[in-house]
């Protein structure tokens, strides 16, 4: 193994001599998109969310009571993805020198849910959709477990934004205003988050002011979780999703259970890498392809090389193709042991042809993969004792189900979008139906949500993870290899052009594939047998602090791709 000084020495020469070859950042580091400090960092989606974790860092919380306190406020500040309606995963570093875990909270399948209760093709918006939430039962456990402050505390900044509103941004108000015009089915969606009911455009720098949300989270800062479970706003969610057709039920909301679980750890040059267990994909999809990409020297091959991003195209294809094979919740499969260690890898490695792409039905079967939406959100925190908090949650799609509870103020998600639909059924243009992941009561669906800690002798020193559905793993992938096997700086690792490959379809997705400085690498790569798709769609938005693990200064990295925003104490 090189050492780390060694590689980051080699590939700023590397950079300087192939100028043509170098990362080029994006955009000029802002205060808000980087920034720098010694003691606690927040990176998140908004501005108003990364604010308010910094406030409750400034009073003493750890990084566990920030991050609840920033994911109560993107419920407000970032509504199509911030949730109180959703699920998630929440990665904890309690300490240096602790174990990792992952706080899990994900949607699970209503008792009445059935394998075949979904038509291939119909549209997942509405009320069949909805999974039984886990957003307020997750973040109560991470803050019983690991807070220092009342959880009261933690939700009154949401209350206070919700209340007082928050000036929109462009991105925001168009994105609302693209998905209301397209939500005549969706009453108490226009009438909560149009701008006069829908019958008017936001603006940027509009106010969206959220009363009905201001009571509901008011409930829950005061009665705590079981006001979502049991109470008052348990009753309305019942009636909401009964009224509309839907199945979940009372009982569903009371069985809800979040779990600490133990992380799914690998290394990688000599580093930790911890990521969630199911029902994520995402740990075990990862260190698969960190163990497999250990077996080439990428480092030598460089970051903008065919022979390296080949190796990774392959490497991605054959991951991914176990976990459709393999993947689900493991209260009701069993997933083999095999598919994280490193002979498993080796062997894999071995079987990559490095001349020419492999088919990927050569790989078994045709297993397509479903579509994909841009919306979810997570933010990467650490506070001064080195506590760390890789957090990703979501609705699913865009403003998921589009269902906002009646008078509660707050969306629903469609996660039921992530099982497999139609049992038995897989091919080419996207749908699996495999067992692992096939629906039933009480089951959770998998995720690719994949918050990732980075530790170097028990201490973090990366923190990332990604929207983007099934991109997400490939994301947190590229960022992993710009920054510990390329060595490019914090920033750069972040702004590089991802890359996609996911099993099927069988079709790489690259954002620099119209970017004429990256010509020359998918001409060869195309020569090489990968398809490309011609689509440089921006792939996901990650996030990531670096903490330097000699002097321990940290660099907060919000991802431009998206309206970011870094903040340090
Ligand atoms: O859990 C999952 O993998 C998906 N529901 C995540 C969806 C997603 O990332 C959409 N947005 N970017």
């Amino acid at each position: 193994m090189l050492s780390r000084n060694r590689v980051v020495l080699v590939a700023a020469l590397f950079g300087l001599l192939v100028g043509t070859w170098s990362v080029a950042p994006r955009t000029m580091a802002s205060g808000s998109t980087t920034v720098r400090g010694e003691r606690g960092v927040v990176v998140s989606d908004s501005r108003e969310a990364s604010r308010v974790g910094i406030k409750v860092l400034n009073q003493g919380g750890s990084a566990v009571d920030a991050a609840v306190a920033v994911a109560m406020a993107l419920a407000v500040t970032l509504p199509e993805a911030g949730n109180l309606g959703g699920g998630g995963f929440m990665m904890v570093l309690p300490a240096p020198g602790a174990t990792p875990v992952c706080v899990e909270y994900r949607e699970t399948a209503p008792a009445a849910a059935t394998p075949t209760m979904f038509r291939l093709g119909e549209s997942h918006l509405g009320y069949k959709a909805i999974g039984t939430p886990g957003t307020v039962r997750g973040l109560a456990l991470a803050q019983r477990r690991f807070g220092k402050l009342a959880w009261k505390r933690l939700v009154e900044p949401a209350v206070e934004l919700a209340t007082q509103g928050f000036p929109l941004s462009r991105r925001l108000a168009a994105s609302l205003n693209r998905v209301l015009a397209d939500s005549a089915a969706f009453a108490e969606f226009r009438r909560v988050y149009g701008k006069d009911a829908g019958r008017a455009a936001w603006q940027a720098g509009d106010r969206l002011v959220l009363p009905d949300l201001a009571a509901t989270l008011r409930q829950i800062a005061d009665s705590g979780p079981n006001a979502f479970y049991q109470g008052d706003i348990a009753r309305r969610i019942v009636a909401e999703i009964h009224a509309g057709g839907g199945l979940i039920n009372a009982g569903d909301l009371v069985a809800y259970q979040a779990h600490v679980r133990p992380s799914i750890t690998g290394t990688f040059h000599g580093y930790q890498v911890c990521a969630p267990p199911p029902p994520s994909s995402g740990g075990i999809v990862l260190v698969e392809m960190l163990n497999v990409l250990e077996n080439f020297d990428l480092h030598r091959l460089g970051p903008r090389s065919p022979p390296t991003w080949h190796r990774v195209i392959e490497t991605m294809r054959r991951a991914y193709r176990d976990r459709a094979a393999y993947l689900g919740d493991t209260d009701f499969v069993k997933i083999p042991k095999h598919l994280t260690t490193k002979t498993y890898a080796r062997r894999l490695a071995g079987e990559i042809d490095l001349r020419r792409a492999t088919p990927s039905e050569a790989l078994a079967g045709d297993i397509p993969l479903a579509g994909e939406s841009p919306h979810t959100t997570h933010f990467s925190i650490i506070d001064a004792d080195g506590m760390a908090v890789a957090n990703t949650y979501t609705l699913e799609q865009s403003y998921g189900s589009r269902v906002v509870v009646r008078g509660a103020g707050f969306l629903l998600n469609n996660e039921m979008g992530d099982f497999n639909w139609k049992p038995g059924h897989t091919d080419r243009r996207g749908n699996i139906g495999t067992p692992a992941n096939v629906i039933a009561p009480g089951k959770r669906m998998l995720s690719s949500q994949t918050p990732t800690l980075v530790l170097r002798d028990g201490r973090a020193v990366l923190i990332t993870g990604s929207p983007g559905g099934r991109t997400i793993i490939n994301t947190v992938l590229c960022v992993l290899l710009n920054r510990l096997e390329f060595g490019l700086s914090p920033r750069e690792s972040v702004d590089a052009p991802r890359w996609h490959q996911g099993w099927f379809p069988d079709m790489v997705r690259f954002e620099g594939v119209n970017d004429p400085r990256y010509a020359e690498t998918v001409t060869r790569l195309r020569a090489m047998g990968h398809l490309f798709s011609d689509k440089a769609a921006r792939q996901g938005s990650a996030h990531t602090i670096w903490i330097d693990p000699r002097t321990g200064r940290r660099v907060g990295v919000a991802d431009t791709r998206r309206d970011g925003f870094a903040a340090a104490q």
